[in-house]
C-alpha cells in the first residue's frame, strides 16, 4: 500500500531527493567513495558548501550583510546560543503565543535574565502585535509557524520591531520574505528543507558580536569559520543541498507560496463550510498554511477519522500529543496529488460517518 505522509517533521521528501540520496550512498559523484565517507576538509565537501550558499542566496534573496551558519543541535539549541551572544545590557523580548514560543522564552531567561515575556492569550495576536508593545526591547525573539497549534506570523511587518530573532522551524523555505528588520534566522532543516542534524541560520553580521564563550557557544566563531569549526553534520547537509536545488528546479519560494495557499485556502475552506463539526486552535488571521489544526468536536470522530485514515495510508496527521485532534502539515513536499488523496478522504468521511 502507498503511504501519504503529512508528519510535522521529519517530513517527507521529494522522491526525486531521495533517489540521489540512495546514489550517493553506493557513490559520491566521481569521488569513489559514499557520501557517509566524505571528509569535512575535502574540496568536495568545500564546493557542497559553497553550493548551499548559493542556492539558499539564490531562494531567499539573502541580503549581502547576511551570512549563512549551517551547526547542529537543532532549533532548541538556538535557546541557548542566541542568548549567550547578546550582551547582557540588551533587552530582549520573547513574544509567546504557542508551546516552541514558550520554551525559547524559559530557555532565554535561565542564560539572559534581561529577557522579558510577552505571552498572548488565546486568539489576541492581532491585537497584540498592533499595539506597540516593543518599544524598549533591543530584540524581540517571535517563532513565525508554531507547529503544535497552527499559528503563524507570514508578514513580518506586522510585528512592531525592527530587531527581530525568527524561528522560523516550520515555515522556512514555504514563503519569500523580506529581511529588512530580520537580525537572526533559525530553523531545524527537518521540516521544509531536509532532515534533521543541521539547523540552518541566516545571520545579520551587525548581529554579531565578540564574546568570550566556549568555541560552540560562540555564534561569530561559528558563522566566520563557515560552518567548519568543527565536524559539521555532513550528510544532513548533503541532503539540504540536494532539497535546495529541487527547490529552485521546482520554482523557488514563490511556487512553494503559491501551492501552500491553494491547499490550505482549499482545506481550511472546507473546514468553515462543516463549522459546525470542527473546532479551531487559531484565529481566522493567523492560520498557518503549514500546519493545519483542528479538532471533531465531538471526541470520538477524532480517533475514528485518524484510524480511518491511517488504513488508507494517511499518516502524520494526529494533532500533537500535548493538544490532539488532527494536524495536517502541509510542507513543500506534499504535492498535489497527495493533497487531493486526503482531501477526498476527508469529504468522504464527513459524507459517510457523520
Ligand atoms: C517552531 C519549532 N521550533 C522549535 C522546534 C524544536 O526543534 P528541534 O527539535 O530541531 O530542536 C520545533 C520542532 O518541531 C518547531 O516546530
Amino acid at each position: 500500500m502507498s503511504v501519504y505522509n503529512f508528519s510535522p517533521g521529519p517530513s517527507k521528501l521529494h522522491q526525486d531527493v531521495i533517489d540521489k540520496v540512495e546514489a550517493s550512498i553506493q557513490k559520491y559523484d566521481d569521488t569513489g567513495k559514499s557520501i557517509l565517507e566524505i571528509s569535512h576538509r575535502s574540496n568536495e565537501f568545500e564546493e557542497l558548501l559553497k553550493n548551499i550558499s548559493l542556492n539558499l542566496t539564490t531562494l531567499f534573496n539573502l541580503p549581502e550583510n547576511f551570512d549563512v551558519l549551517l551547526i547542529q543541535g537543532g532549533a532548541t539549541f538556538q535557546n541557548t546560543l542566541l542568548p549567550m551572544n547578546i550582551d547582557k545590557d540588551k533587552k530582549i523580548g520573547v513574544l509567546v503565543n504557542g508551546t516552541w514560543g514558550k520554551k525559547t522564552y524559559e530557555d532565554f531567561k535561565k542564560i539572559h535574565p534581561n529577557t522579558d515575556l510577552f505571552e498572548v492569550s488565546k486568539n489576541n495576536l492581532g491585537e497584540y502585535l498592533e499595539k506597540n508593545n516593543f518599544e524598549n526591547l533591543d530584540y524581540l525573539h517571535i517563532t513565525s509557524n508554531e507547529t503544535i497549534e497552527g499559528i503563524q506570523i507570514k508578514d513580518f511587518n506586522e510585528v512592531a520591531h525592527s530587531n527581530l530573532l525568527v524561528d522560523m522551524s516550520s515555515d522556512l523555505g514555504s514563503y519569500p520574505f523580506s529581511f529588512d528588520k530580520v537580525s537572526y534566522i533559525y530553523a531545524g532543516a527537518q521540516k521544509n528543507m531536509g532532515i534533521p542534524g543541521v539547523t540552518i541560520c541566516l545571520v545579520n553580521k551587525d548581529f554579531l558580536i565578540d564574546v568570550d564563550n566556549s568555541s560552540y557557544l560562540n555564534l561569530k566563531k561559528l558563522t566566520t569559520s563557515n560552518s567548519v569549526l568543527n565536524t559539521p553534520p555532513t550528510f544532513s547537509i548533503f541532503v539540504l543541498n540536494l532539497v535546495t536545488e529541487w527547490m529552485i528546479k521546482s520554482g523557488g519560494l514563490d511556487y512553494f507560496e503559491k501551492k501552500s495557499i491553494s491547499q490550505s485556502d482549499e482545506l481550511y475552506k472546507f473546514l468553515d463550510e462543516n463549522s459546525n463539526l470542527f473546532e479551531f486552535s487559531s484565529e481566522l488571521r493567523f492560520r498557518s498554511k503549514s500546519n493545519i489544526v483542528f479538532k471533531f468536536k465531538e471526541d470520538k470522530y477524532n480517533d475514528t477519522f485518524l484510524n480511518k485514515a491511517n488504513d488508507l495510508g494517511i499518516i502524520g496527521i494526529n494533532g500533537h500529543r500535548s493538544i490532539g485532534g488532527i494536524r495536517v502539515s502541509l510542507f513543500n513536499s506534499v504535492d498535489q496529488s497527495m493533497f487531493n488523496y486526503f482531501m477526498d478522504f476527508f469529504k468522504k468521511f464527513i459524507n459517510e460517518s457523520l
